[in-house]
């Protein structure tokens, strides 16, 4: 059944300037969705009824609100089937990861509900008598929040429900290639009782999204900006916050490493280098690039690597398997360039390169209709080479060797990403050096690089994005400001820094 959709703003359809067919990557002739896409006048229009709705879904108690975010936790896991299902019809991501990802959504909410009746600002002592000082969070207003289609549903919850809960009301942009289960994200939202209007969501391509967020920000009705994606849209949408004094949040893409001690427990290291690498089909911003190993177990380990992804289960997402298609013809278009990055001095340690078909199949699965492809294991790669450097996402890694683990961690910086990291090693001295000195934001010790859970902060640095960070409670400073407030109730004028008590020491004392 091909779905019809458009976006919703104001708690109406809205008008479509053209249209995206969202197509199943697991078998590229089912046409999940028809979606209208709207254009840049939308997206202002959207940002415009955002602005009115915040006023009144702010003066709602945040408790309240909490309450909200409690029944969209309870309505995603009474859905949490068919939405993942249809996640993976739309993506080709395995349907347990697909499950995973909609637990992920209500991790978030179980968070954050709490939060309603939390929301703590401060009480702070003043440095004059009957004189209080207070600090309060507020609301930013709008937040205009732009997602990719990997996690079409659990990245996206990162941002929705802390900015709901703080009392923002939010404009939704979606991938399109991910626009099915989008939509069905925002209608158990809706469900949950969110009042018309603070929460739209609008369907457009990039182009009409970035002038629609000009227009936006030129007008004032968005104070917030939420964006993932790849570092280079990134930098353009930090060029315009910061054109309008906004600083945005920003998840972009990642270059993870993964360091291999010779005193790793190898077994432990191979698994975690498999699912990281190679699950989502290495479509996770925090999918690993390139494992780092010791010299002395990079034959050894490179060995059970390669058995490992030999034997690797690819095909039908629906079925048990470790990865399904990439996420749409867009994805494999750009990872087919990143095969040509493979140089002569590279070894590809894993069996055949490209597509999986007829002609190259991977055991008898000839990936037949759909965009699957062989995972790829690449050995001697050099830290001068495109392949170590910049993010290659789709089912490809690297392999390189160090001597010691001080060069491990420059090579592990090297890049300039700072997203996920990871070691394996048994010795606690080499876990908390590595730690020390990686750039990353997120550190693994003897686990895959991906995989974060949902209440600790998420997020970069470099060209992983501008250091801010998702989840638990750190995300709340992404939609609040700090408000503070003094009240002088002493019935006179008292001047801060110079009506203050001195209480003077004896600076001559000594014993
Ligand atoms: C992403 O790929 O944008 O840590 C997010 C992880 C997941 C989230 C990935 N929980 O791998």
């Amino acid at each position: 059944m091909t779905r019809q959709i458009v976006s919703v703003v104001g708690g109406k359809d809205a008008a479509s300037t053209g249209t995206y067919a969202s197509i199943n990557p697991a078998r590229t002739s089912e046409i999940v969705a028809q979606v209208g896409l709207a254009d840049a006048g939308t997206f202002a229009d959207a940002c415009r009824t955002a602005k009115d709705a915040q006023r009144e879904w702010a003066k709602v108690p945040a408790p309240v609100r909490g309450r909200v975010i409690a029944s969209i936790g309870r309505l995603v896991e009474a859905n949490a089937e068919s939405l993942a299902r249809l996640v993976t019809r739309e993506i080709g991501k395995p349907y347990a990861e697909a499950l995973g990802e909609v637990r992920e959504i209500v991790d978030t909410c179980d968070f954050f509900l709490g939060e309603g009746r939390r929301l703590y600002g401060q009480t702070v002592p003043s440095e004059m008598p009957d004189k209080n000082l207070f600090t309060f969070r507020n609301p930013v207003g709008v937040a205009a929040v732009i997602t990719a289609g990997n996690f079409p549903v659990a990245v996206p919850s990162w941002y929705l429900v802390p900015a709901l809960l703080c009392g923002n009301a939010v404009v939704w942009k979606p991938a399109e290639y991910a626009a099915a289960s989008a939509h069905a994200l925002y209608q158990i939202f809706v469900a949950a009782g969110l009042p018309d209007g603070v929460l739209d969501i609008v369907f457009a391509d990039g182009a009409q999204t970035f002038e629609g967020l000009e227009r936006a920000l030129t007008e004032g009705t968005v104070q917030k900006i939420g964006f993932t994606g790849s570092s280079e849209v990134g930098s353009k949408i930090g060029e315009l916050a910061g054109r309008h004094l906004q600083a945005p949040c920003l998840e972009l893409g990642g270059k993870n490493p993964m360091v291999i001690m010779p005193d790793a427990e190898l077994d432990l290291a191979v698994e975690g280098a498999l699912f990281s690498g190679f699950g989502t089909a290495g479509q996770r911003c925090t999918s690993l690039g390139t494992v780092i190993v010791h010299e002395s177990v990079h034959r050894e380990f490179t060995e059970r690597f390669a058995r490992a992804v030999q034997q690797a289960e690819i095909g039908d997402p629906e079925q048990d398997v470790l990865a399904g298609p990439l996420l749409d013809q867009k994805f494999a278009d750009r990872y087919e360039d990143y095969l040509t990055w493979i140089q002569p001095h590279h070894q590809v340690i894993s069996g055949p390169v490209g597509r999986i078909t007829a002609d190259s199949p991977r055991r008898d699965f000839t990936g037949a209709g759909g965009l699957y492809y062989h995972p790829v294991v690449v050995d001697g790669v050099k830290a001068s080479d495109r392949l170590f450097l910049e993010e290659t996402f789709g089912p490809i890694v690297g392999v390189t060797t160090f001597a010691s683990l001080d060069e491990a961690i420059e090579l592990a910086n090297l890049p300039g990403y700072g997203l996920s990291s990871s070691i394996y090693t048994t010795d606690p001295k080499h876990a908390f050096r590595f730690r020390e000195g990686i750039s990353a934001g997120m550190v693994s010790v003897n686990n895959s690089t991906s995989g974060a859970e949902a209440h600790l902060p998420f997020g970069g640095n470099g060209k992983s994005g501008n250091g801010s960070r998702q989840s638990g409670m750190w995300v709340l400073d992404q939609f609040t400001r700090w408000q503070s407030m003094n009240w002088d109730h002493s019935g006179r004028l008292q001047k801060a820094q110079m009506d203050v008590a001195d209480i003077s020491p004896d600076m001559g004392f000594r014993l």
